[in-house]
């Protein structure tokens, strides 16, 4: 039996960012199966990054006395029709977790308790930069329409992508 309200949603969060790394690893397999190397590297250190939000959710938990429960995550789909109708879900998926995230925060400031407000302060500016990363791909995606050279530099370009820091490592 979990003790507080905010200990049940910051759990039920660490959950959704389990779920987001499985998705986003579903999709890296699906892009890989469709020779979209650079799509599914981006899509690999995606899932690598949820899954270093899940532990903050679960360093804080801890750190805060609370217990950490592990509930059982969904299977996520594992194609998709298009990599545009794959970005697209993820975009979807993201604006999810922002709603999650505010309502957080919301209950943090009902509650009074600051400590988790400030906790969730990162997670709100992470959020508006994950979502405004992936609106650029589903624009550019857009704008190419059919064109195959077009999905394949956008592929060169995700390519290149390098993980960013850890969120401990930033907080620190
Ligand atoms: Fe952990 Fe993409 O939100």
């Amino acid at each position: 039996m979990l003790k507080s309200t905010m200990q049940q949603a910051l759990n039920e969060q660490l959950a959704r960012e389990m779920y987001s790394s499985n998705l986003y690893l579903a999709m890296a397999g699906y892009f890989q199966s469709i020779n979209l190397k650079g799509f599914a590297h981006w899509m690999r250190l995606q899932a690598q990054e949820e899954m270093g939000h899940a532990m903050k959710f679960f360093d804080y938990l801890l750190d805060r006395g609370w217990t950490v429960q592990i509930s059982k995550i969904d299977q996520p789909p594992s194609s998709w029709e298009s990599p545009l109708a794959a970005m697209e879900a993820s975009l979807k998926h993201e604006r999810f977790i922002s709603q999650n995230i505010n309502e957080l925060a919301n209950l943090a400031i009902k509650e009074g308790d600051h400590g988790t407000n400030i906790f969730l302060q990162w997670f709100i500016t992470e959020q508006i930069e994950e979502e405004a990363n992936v609106s650029e791909i589903v624009e550019k995606l857009k704008l190419i329409g059919d064109w195959k050279g077009g999905l394949l530099m956008i592929d060169n370009e995700l390519g290149k992508r390098t993980l960013a820091p850890s969120p401990k490592e930033t907080q620190e």
